[in-house]
This record gives structure tokens, sequence and C-alpha cells, in this order.
């Protein structure tokens, strides 16, 4: 990385800097700049605006806004674009694309001149990519996010992306709605641009970088039409400058301490599961690994307090109403480390009593009165998961936490696809749902389909939840009794593979357990018939990169070779 400042940083080689410079300035002159202009800090701008992206649909306005802000500074603010991700125009998975988009940021904040950078994320995957990159880059870099949407309404019923929209979608497939209802309902479940605005994943991550100090406090939950979310954006420009004048580097704001409160935070929010994956991935650029054990441990001690869906009721313009993320923070604050530094130059307690007095709401809980007290999540091992398992038990039916059942097989998506509503599917309402090879490599990409559909016949009988496992993910969106992210995955091995249709499984939530109710000996000989995991062979392009390097789960599902020397393990 150069040491030097504005154009004369990270020079194309020519080998001759001083030419270097002067064709760089010759071109970019061609764009009207002065050499005044040129002779300023520089603050890069990624711009993640795409036409498939509506959560991404304000980029351009914040470009704008944070660009004046930069300006009057005495910054000069140059946009730049990467690769943009939107969950439903992602083929096979965003998760498949994360790592890529994470390459992309890095190497062009490492190959342009700049001082800074600002990171515009929104979309689930966007955020945790940028930060990747950003980390690894080690240029000052802060993050803005393009803010929630507003919530819609459909005949008197408040409704928004994405939990209605698989509660809707199953009263659907049960016959409670009909074509022109379910239609209506379409239009009314993104009404304005934005990410989603319940406690998904792109929510759950604008919160966790909050609290990981790497955007300004109270930033994360204003809704992307309003003119706050463009104050903050001149803010974030005008921040940007003073952090190049700093040099203050991710490295120093990323610590062990910062992910732990990260963490934290995503516990109290009742957040998604992804973002374990994520900030797993976020801490590993920095050289820091994740002991889910350790997350078991501090879920226990952290109570869920927010009152959005899928957990709780309400959407994110009620936190912003609420105050945003500091009163969740002040409400949690003895289990936080205080003395993370943030972007603001500041320690994020000092950003906490800097912020506005909290004033009397309820979508906010006190610590006292949690929405949940037993952990937003729980780790589970045994011997179908040693690597472990997640399940947000906060999301789940509490009656179906301790289950023993009866193992109903899906091989794959497809398999899953084809028979999940046939008639003659053998299935019970207290059976398992278990869906295997859609991992990070299985499926590939780990999609979200863990939150495996109800078969038709019992959705029409009136079963609304059954315990479901997979390797898969889950939408931060989504809700009821589901193991996920079961590691080491079916299609490496993992005993997830193993399970056949009649064997009883047992869940055990409270003893974080579980377990395949198979002989050891059956288990072996099953073992032998299992085909070989798929490899990079006969693969080129991206597609052989990800499926020779992808980590599973419990690694953050990052590239092997991105992630440096682990020296530090948290929580
Ligand atoms: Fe972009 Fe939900 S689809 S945040």
């Amino acid at each position: 990385m150069s040491n030097s400042v504005g154009m004369k940083r990270n020079l194309a080689g020519y080998g001759d800097a001083g030419f270097s410079v002067f064709l760089r300035k010759a071109f970019i002159k061609a764009l009207g700049y002065t050499d005044e202009a040129l002779s300023r800090p520089i603050i890069g701008i990624v711009n993640t605006d795409s036409g498939y992206n509506a959560c991404h649909a304000n980029a351009p306005d914040l470009i704008e806004a944070a660009s004046r802000g930069v300006m009057l500074a005495g910054g000069i603010p140059i946009p730049f674009p990467v690769i943009s991700l939107q969950e439903s125009f992602s083929h096979p998975t965003s998760m498949y694309l994360r790592n890529l988009m994470a390459m992309d940021a890095e190497e062009m904040i490492r190959a342009q001149p700049m001082d800074a950078v600002i990171m515009i994320a929104g979309c689930d995957k966007t955020g945790p990519a940028l930060l990747m990159g950003a980390a690894s880059a080690g240029v000052p870099a802060i993050v803005l996010v393009t803010g929630p949407m507003i919530a819609g309404s459909w005949r008197g019923e408040r409704l928004g992306a994405c939990t209605d929209c698989r509660r809707f979608w199953g009263r659907y497939r049960a016959g409670e709605l009909d074509d022109q209802q379910i239609n209506e309902v379409n239009s009314e479940l993104a009404p304005t641009i934005g990410f989603c605005g319940v406690m998904g994943t792109a929510s759950t991550m604008a919160l966790a970088m909050e609290a990981l100090g790497m955007m300004l406090p109270g930033s994360a939950c204003v809704p992307a039409v309003h003119g706050e979310r463009r104050r903050i954006a001149e803010l974030t420009g005008t921040r940007a400058v003073a952090m190049a004048a700093e040099r203050l580097t991710p490295d120093k704001i990323l610590t062990p301490a910062a992910f732990t409160n990260a963490f934290r935070t995503v516990l109290a929010a009742g957040g998604s599961t992804n973002a374990i994956v994520h900030l797993t991935a976020m801490a590993g650029r920095m050289g820091i690994g994740v002991d889910l054990d350790g997350i078991d441990r501090i879920a226990r001690e952290t109570p869920v307090l927010i009152d959005l869906k899928p957990t709780g009721q309400g959407y994110m313009e009620d936190l912003y109403h609420a105050g945003g993320l500091v009163p969740m923070l002040r409400e949690i604050r003895p289990l936080l480390d205080l003395s993370c530094l943030t972007v603001t130059g500041r320690t994020l307690g000092e950003n906490i009593d800097a912020a506005p007095p909290s004033w009397t709401q309820d979508v906010i809980r006190p610590a006292s009165n949690p929405i949940y007290s037993g952990g937003a999540m729980a780790v589970l091992r045994g011997n179908l998961a040693p690597q472990g398992a997640l399940i947000k038990q906060a999301a789940a039916n509490q009656k179906l936490l301790q289950h023993t059942g009866r193992a109903v097989v899906f091989r794959s998506l497809a398999d899953l696809a084809a028979r999940v509503d046939s008639p003659d599917l053998d299935v019970k309402a207290d059976d398992i749902l278990v869906l295997q090879n859609a991992g990070p490599k299985g499926a590939p990409g780990m999609p979200e389909a863990g939150y495996l559909p109800i078969p038709k016949k019992l959705l029409q009988q009136g079963v609304k939840d059954m315990v479901r496992m997979s390797d898969a993910r889950m939408s931060g969106t989504a809700f009821g009794t589901i193991v996920l992210h079961i590691s080491p995955e079916s299609a490496v091995g993992g005993p997830l593979g193993l399970v056949r249709d009649g064997d009883q499984i047992r869940l055990d939530t409270a003893g974080r357990r579980l377990d395949l109710l198979v002989d050891d000996k059956v288990l072996a000989e099953r073992r032998k018939a299992m085909p070989a995991p798929p490899s990079g062979d006969g693969r080129r392009g991206y597609e052989r990169l990800y499926f020779e390097t992808v980590t599973q789960a419990e690694a953050g599902c990052d590239f092997a070779f991105a992630i440096p020397k682990i020296t530090r393990t948290i929580p």
C-alpha cells in the first residue's frame, strides 16, 4: 500500500512515478477537474447502484449528498462502481457472489487513489462484502447504508418485505388467498425503495455495522426515503475527510471487542442468523476467529429487546421513530465494551453519551422486560452437527424446541420442489423435514432454503410450523422451528447426508444437542455409499475458485485464501 496521498497513491506501473501521475492527471482532467481540485484529499465512494437493485435505488442521491459533505470539508469525492447484489436477482444465491463482491471492493479500493472510502451498503450481502473488502484493503473506510423501506398496507393490514412475503405466500398455498388477492399483496410488500424493513439480514447488518463502529451513530435505521437519510450521507462525507487526515484505518476499529459488541447487538435485536456467518467472515479478515460456543454463551446473557418482525411485530421505521439503535445499546450497556474506537474518532461509550436522551416508546423493551430472555439463538452440537448448527429459538414455536420425530428427507432443492406438495408424500405434522445438499458447496451458495415449506397437505390441515433442518441458511425475515447451518454440510461428507426417511432425530435445544438416533454401524455402512464431495475439477472461472476455496459456515463461508492467520478468538 502506498504511503503517498491523493492522486499520487497507488500508481499504475510505468516504471516512472512522475510519468504515472502526469498521465493519470491528463486523463482525469478530461472530466473537467482543475489542478486545485486534484490536489485535495480524495474520498472514493463505492457506488452500488444497479437497475436490478431497488434496495440501492437511492445510491445516486446518497452519492450527491456525500459528495457535498466531502467538498464542504475540503476533499474531492470520486464515485466508482463495484458489483451490486440484490437477493432476488442473484443466481444461484447472493451468498455465492458475496466473496466476489468482497474481492471486487478490496481490489478496486487498492487499485485506485483514495485517502478514505465511503461504502454504500444496503441489501443483505452488500455490507458484509464491502466491509470484508475494506478490512483487507486497509484504507480508512466508513459505511453508509441506503436505509430501510417504508411498510406497506393491504386491506387495513400493515405489511412489508419480507416476513410478510412468506406469511402471505403460505396463506396463498393453503388456499386462504386467491390469485387476485396475492397479486394485490405483491404490490404492497415493497412499496418504496430501500432494504427490507423487518429485522432481516440487511437491517441486522446495518445495526451490527453501527455497533461495530463503522457507521455514524444513529444512521442504521433512517428510512431510505427520508431527508434525514441524505443529511446522514452529507455528514458521512464530511467525516470521511477527517478520517483520511487521521489515518483512521479499519484495523483500529475492527477489534475483537468491537466484533463481540456487534454479536451482542445482533442477539439483542433478535437479528438474522445470517449475521453470524457474515460477522465471522468479517472478523476473519482481521485474523479474528469466532468460537460458536462462545456465541451461545453470550446469547444466554443477552436479552432480546427489539419488537420487530419476525421475532416481534414492528418494522424498521418504528425502530427509527423509537430512537434507533442507541436506546437499545443503552439497555445492554453493562454487556458492551464501551472503549471501542469508532469512525467518529470517539469511543462507542462516548457516542452513546452524546446521542439524544431516550424517550418513552414501545419498540425497544427495557432489559428488565425483554421480548425473549432465553437467548435469540442457540448453538447446537451432536452427532448430526459435529462442527455446529444454529437455531433462532426466539422466532421458533417454543413447544417444538424439544422434539423427537421421524425424518422426512429431501436430497436436494430440486427434490424438495418436486415432492413437497405431492399428495403421496408420507408426512405427518410431528415429523422432521430434512433438506440435504443445500450448504456452501452442495447447492452451491448455501441458499436461504432452510425455511422449508410446510407440505401442502399439512398446510391444508392448519399446520403452521414443523421442525425443519438443513445445511442451508434462512432469510433473517423468516420464522419457525428451523435448524440451520448444519456443519459439516452433507455434500462434503457431513452426517446430515446420512439421514434417511424414517430415522429418528432428537432436537434438544435446552441441552444444545442435535442427534441422529441411528446405530453407528448402520451409519458407517451408509457412509461407504456417500458420493465424493464436489470439487473444482471440470469447472472454470469464478465457479472453480468458489468450489476449491469456500469454507464452511462456522468459518464464515469466506474463501480460505482470503483469510489471514487467525491469531485471536472471540467471544
Ligand atoms: Fe434487499 Fe431484502 S431484498 S434487503
